[in-house]
């Protein structure tokens, strides 16, 4: 075959080539082992010796002809190709690893909560964050009017939906029936205690985490809603020794077995008598820091023997029952427990704080 020919064959051929797989096709019907090059170099041994030379040096040229054409043409076809896709593709590169979600640490620091006392024989229970003023209030014997109520300040509903049940209308009704019917934002999960004593017989041991609500302004410290995990045991001989076990097996396990405890007398309704619950400081370990308020102890919790006012509102018999109740914040928690200085990073949801959990 001539080679001026096999040169505007290929020109007029390269041009009609639109695809990478059309392209290949060509380079092995020109180059390939059994292709127009090796047909022609094959014919040279049986040319005369003077047009050997002059022949193989056509067909070295041509080759590197064809070679630059389908190295040009395979540029064109890639660009084009990038172009398509919205980049350069390289298909042996690995797939993007699409990095796994995890829980949020307010969740992970309620269900560790959670899970040292069901580990202790305590179930889980939840209730509505709508809830009566009744529950969340008179049920607990803090009454209507008393100064105690000023310190679970609250979102009131404006009015009550239809469709909550309330008690039958009598001449002579309570005052309890307004409140019944009243609907706020539960300030507390002490309501579950109601909740939970009307519909259930003792011997009870119970924890219920959950939102709570409050009209804070919201600093560093405070947020409107939070969340709190409440718990309380209900039996026949239920002793104020009983809280004092149960919480430092929770606290050791939750802040390490070297921590030291304290009960501090406090007041609250629903429970007589009170005790704010304090660890040693895990930051200074009873030293004195700034975490701890040069006091080398951390506030963690709310507790102490039911009073006989709640387990009479919920029928049962305060001569026969004790029990103990106690209630933390579980922000408060995972804020001693992690270092963490400001409530608000667990809301703003920025993705490098909560990856470090
Ligand atoms: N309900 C209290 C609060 O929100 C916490 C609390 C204190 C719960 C003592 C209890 C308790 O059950 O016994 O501040």
């Amino acid at each position: 075959m001539d080679i001026q020919a096999i040169k505007s064959e290929i020109d007029s051929e390269i041009q009609q080539i639109n695809s990478l797989p059309e392209l290949e096709a060509l380079r092995v019907k020109y180059l390939g082992r059994k292709g127009i090059i090796a047909r022609l170099t094959g014919s040279i041994p049986s040319l005369p010796p003077q047009q050997r030379a002059v022949l193989g040096q056509q067909a070295n040229e041509l080759k590197a002809k064809i070679l630059n054409l389908i190295a040009e043409k395979q540029k064109l076809l890639s660009a084009a190709v990038n172009k398509a896709v919205g980049g350069p593709v390289d298909i042996t590169l690995p797939g993007i690893v699409q990095e796994p979600g995890h829980l949020h640490p307010l969740t992970q620091v309620n269900d560790e909560i959670c899970d040292i006392f069901t580990r202790m024989g305590f179930s889980v229970v939840e209730g509505p964050e709508v809830e009566t003023e009744y529950n969340n209030f008179t049920g607990l014997n803090i009454p209507l009017e008393h100064p105690s109520r000023d310190a679970f300040d609250t979102f009131y509903l404006k009015s009550p939906p239809s469709t909550v049940h309330s008690p039958p209308e009598n001449k002579n009704r309570g005052p309890s029936a307004l409140d019944r019917r009243r609907l706020l934002l539960r300030s507390h999960t002490s309501p579950v205690q109601v909740r939970v004593m009307k519909s259930r017989k003792p011997p009870l041991a119970v924890v219920v985490p959950g939102k709570v609500y409050r009209p804070d302004a919201v600093d560093a410290s405070h947020s409107f809603m939070f969340h709190q995990v409440e718990g309380f045991m209900v039996d026949t001989d239920i002793r104020f020794s009983d809280l004092k076990g149960i919480l430092e097996a929770f606290a050791k396990r939750l802040f390490g077995q070297d921590i030291k405890m304290r009960f501090r007398p406090h007041f609250f309704p629903f429970t007589e008598p009170s005790a704010e619950v304090d660890i040693s400081c895990i930051i200074c370990r009873g030293r004195g820091c700034s975490v701890c308020g040069r006091k080398g102890w951390l506030e963690i919790l709310g507790s102490g023997m039911i009073h006989p006012n709640v387990f009479r509102n919920v029928g049962y018999d305060p001569e026969k029952y004790t029990g103990f109740a106690f209630g933390m914040g579980v922000e408060r928690i995972a804020m001693l427990k992690y270092g963490i200085n400001d409530i608000r990073l667990f809301f703003e949801n920025d993705l490098r704080f909560l990856k470090q959990f």
